[in-house]
Order: structure tokens, then sequence, then C-alpha cells
């Protein structure tokens, strides 16, 4: 049976049930397959074809033995979580007009209109499905940039054994994407709005990891993540290369290239490893903003920490890719002790320069861009103007990474990947259109039906939030369990 071990080497490797229920390896490391599963050119012929759920099982099947989940069970969880989406393809691929051979896959039509609806409708219905029969309960803590908070409240709302904490930067998310998580008003969602985050989303997640170091709160609240440090989010993250590849190819074994609006890594990570699964992807596109953090990691070999910078494609601005990690750890013939002595260097120094031999290993198959704010605005507004399509500012970064990278890309066939609905950006869209009328294409129903109700929502300034966080969930669990 398939174990799954942290990037760093501790602990005893687990089944896929723990490495799901746990979040986080004890040792603070990432869980990871003990070998990846490869495929071939023959079972992707086959898969030509398949839906995408059905693409889901087959490919999930390779990681989730049949005793832990049944197939019967594998397809009702697949089946509940893809119900809510608005497109029947799931994710559907738009063909550019203006471009040759360019698609946008199109991740936005799950109820939060992002891409995080894609790994969460799948990860928080099977942990839902392990508590329910195990009948036990747990809380997860998710820290958002705007898109993981949403997704995580929607999904959770009424699961009577999970309560979900959801942790954001107060006024460096859009009022949309917070009033999607302070408007659902069930019990068992807490959204929490915390006031002066220097780091933006990066402070949260370390007051997320001194919960989880803290055992006695840890084991008395059952803490879990479902943020991409969960095996299952990258997991089901790889399945969209997957159909993408299907999708574009006329023949099996032809390469395609795909370009990628990253930030923690956690999409990117899934990419790395469908392509090393033996997915004919070509080049991977790090499509960063001015943060550049990847950007720096993929053409300069230097993963540092520098100060965050407000852009238009918010949820990416983030500073600490901590996926990264999990895809070095499949690059350096999975040695924990590199991973182990990397991490402790940076999380001391704030910086690590990376050695000639790793920075080939990693970076091979990969390019790297950061987009100006003004090149995704223009982004936006030449496509609105040539083709009428409108991208929200994170497809617009994952586009013009391609566009000013089209000369070292051969002429495979490109997949940019659009990971939020514009809906969720109007100022940006207002903006980069330099009108004050949104477009159709720019409003949705869901955000309008948010703006009518009621928000209820936990505020806290940051310089207390461990604190404060802490006396909540405690007080939340005890009233919840009668104690
Ligand atoms: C809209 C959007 N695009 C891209 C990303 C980046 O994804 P990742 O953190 O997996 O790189 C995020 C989230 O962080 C997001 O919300």
């Amino acid at each position: 049976m398939l174990q799954f071990v942290s990037t760093k080497g501790g602990g005893e490797p687990v089944d896929f049930e723990t490495a799901i229920l746990d979040g986080f390896a004890v040792d603070g490391g990432l869980y990871v397959p003990e070998t990846l599963p490869g495929i071939t050119q023959d079972q992707l012929k086959k898969w030509k074809g398949l839906n995408y759920t059905s693409l889901a099982f087959e490919i999930l099947s390779l990681f989730i033995d049949r005793s832990i989940v049944s197939s019967e069970d594998l397809k009702q969880i697949l089946h509940t979580a893809y119900e809510p989406f608005e497109k029947k393809e799931i994710i559907p691929l738009h063909s550019l007009k203006s471009r040759k051979d360019t698609y946008i896959m199109e991740l936005f039509y799950g109820p939060t209109i992002s891409f995080k609806d894609v790994g969460l409708a799948f990860l928080v219905n099977l942990v839902n499905f392990f508590l329910e029969r195990k009948g036990e309960h747990l809380s997860v803590v998710v820290a958002t940039t705007g898109d993981t908070g949403p997704a995580t409240a929607y999904f959770v709302a009424g699961k009577s054994n999970i309560d979900a904490w959801v942790l954001y930067p107060k006024g460096l998310i859009t009022e949309e994407q917070e009033r999607q998580m302070t408007t659902l008003q069930q019990t068992n969602v807490h959204p929490v709005g915390v006031s002066n985050c220097p780091d933006g989303g990066d402070d949260l997640d370390i007051v997320i990891s001194k919960l989880y170091a803290n055992k006695r709160f840890k084991e008395k609240l059952k803490l879990s993540s479902v943020n991409s440090i969960n095996w299952g989010r990258v997991m089901m993250q790889t399945v969209h290369y997957f159909y993408g590849y299907l999708q574009v190819t006329d023949t099996i074994g032809e390469h395609v290239s795909m370009s990628v609006p990253s930030g923690g890594f956690g999409n990117l990570c899934a990419g790395g490893l469908a392509r090393k699964m033996g997915l004919p992807i070509k080049h991977l596109i790090v499509a960063n903003n001015n943060n550049a953090c990847l950007h720096r990691i993929f053409s300069k070999g230097l993963f540092t920490k520098k100060a965050i910078i407000e852009t238009p494609s918010s949820a990416i601005d983030i500073l600490v890719p901590y996926n990264f990690w999990r895809y070095l750890y499949f690059c350096v013939d999975k040695n924990p002790k590199k991973i182990k002595k990397w991490m402790h260097e940076f999380n001391t120094t704030g910086s690590v320069q990376f050695d000639k031999d790793t920075f080939e290993r990693y970076s091979d198959g990969f390019l790297s861009n950061s987009s100006s704010d003004k090149e995704t605005l223009d982004t936006i507004q030449d496509i609105y103007k040539t083709e009428s399509y409108l991208l929200d500012p994170h497809g617009a970064v994952s586009l013009h990474a391609a566009d000013a990278l089209r000369e070292v890309l051969g002429n495979e066939k490109l997949i940019c990947l659009a990971t939020a609905h514009p809906s969720k950006f109007p100022e940006v869209i207002k903006k980069a259109l330099l009108t004050n009328a949104l477009p159709k294409e720019a409003t949705h129903q869901r955000i309008e039906d948010a703006k009518r109700l009621c928000e209820k929502v936990h505020l806290c300034d940051h310089s207390h939030l461990e604190e404060a966080l802490m006396h909540a969930m405690e007080a939340n669990w005890d009233e919840t369990k009668g104690i």
C-alpha cells in the first residue's frame, strides 16, 4: 500500500487517510507519497475523452488504496464535490483568437469562483467522509490571500464534523472576497479578519504554525489544515494538468506548455509532479507579479524573502512559496536531510542560495517571469478589446508571462491557467478598462447575492492574534462539545 512520508524525514510513514487528516506531518514537514506513480502513453490514450470526474477517479486511484476509500465511495465523493460547479465540463478551455494554439483554462466555475474550489471541493468532502466514518470532529485553520478562505468556508459550511477558522489579512483582499467568507451565517464557519499584517497572508501562516506546534492545543482541538500544505490539495490539482493536456492535444505524446499564476507554488507543484509522473509538458511557466519570489528562485536560484508589494493580482502577493519545498524534495532524490537543512537556513537567515546542481535539477523544464502592475492591467485591456474576453488579474499575469516568453517557447500548444473570475476584482477591472461602468462579464450573481447579506466576523489585530485565536477556538470547541 502506498505510504506517505514527511519531506523533512521525521516520524513514521503513514497511510493516505492519516496524511489527509493530519495535514502537516509530525515534524512540520509536508507529506509526500513514498513513490510517485508513473503513467504511460497507453494510459493517457485510454483516458482521452474522459470527463473531468472520471479522469479524476483514474488519477486519484493511483494514490488512494481501495481498502481506504472504495471505488464506489471515491466516485460518490467526486460526484458530491463537483456537482455545485456551474459548467458541466467543470474546467472548460477557451481558445484565444488573437494567439495561435493558445487556450485559457477556466478554473473559476466552482461555487466561490476561483481555482481553489477545484482542490477544496474534493478535499473537504474527503475529510468529511473520513470523519463521519470514524465518528470524529476536527478543526481546520486556514490562512488566505483571498480565495482559499471563501472556498474552505463554502465547502465546510453545514458539515457537522468540521469547524473552519478562516484567517484573512484585512484590507489586503477585495471586499467581494471578504464577503464570500463573512456572509455564510453557518455556526461551524468562523472568519477572522486580521488587521496590520505587514507581510500579508504570510503573517497568518506563521501564527498557524505556532498553533500546530502547541501540542496540547493541537491534540485537544484536533487541528488540521486544508491549505495546500495538505497533500490532498496538491494531488487533486494534478488532475487539471492531465485534463487540459487531453483536451487540447490531437496526438498523445505531443508536448504542451502551461503558464500558471503562482504564489505559494501549490498549483505549480501539482503541475511539476504531473510531468514527473509522465505527462508530456514541455515548459511550465512560473507567472509571478512584482513580488517575484518564485521568479528569483527559478531565474537566480535564490530563495529569499523581501517586503511585500501590493499588486492588482493580490491573491499571489505571497512571499514564502512553501510548496516549493515539496517539489524540491522530488528533485533532490527525495533526500529529506537536504530539505531540512535548506528550510532551517531559510527560517534562520531569510535566504537560501541554491548550488548549481540543485538549481539545474529543479528548474529543468521551468521558465519564469514577473509581470508589472501595468503589464497585468494592459493584458486585461488588450484581450478585452481585441476579443471581448475578460481575464481576471491572475489570468492576466499568466497570459502576460506566456506572451513575454513566446520566443523561448516552441510551436507547442499553450495553456494559460485563469484562476479566478473577474467579478472578484471589480476595482482592478475598472482600472484596466479605464471605466467606472463594469461590463457584465465582470459581475457574477454569487457576488451580487453576498452584497445583500449581513456579515458575521471575528476581528483581531495581528499583534495579539495567536492568543485571541486560541481563546476563541477553545471556547467554541468547549461549547460545541458541551464541556
Ligand atoms: C486567484 C489565484 N491565483 C493563483 C493563486 C496561486 O496559487 P498557488 O498559491 O497554489 O501558487 C492563488 C492563491 O494563492 C489564487 O487565489
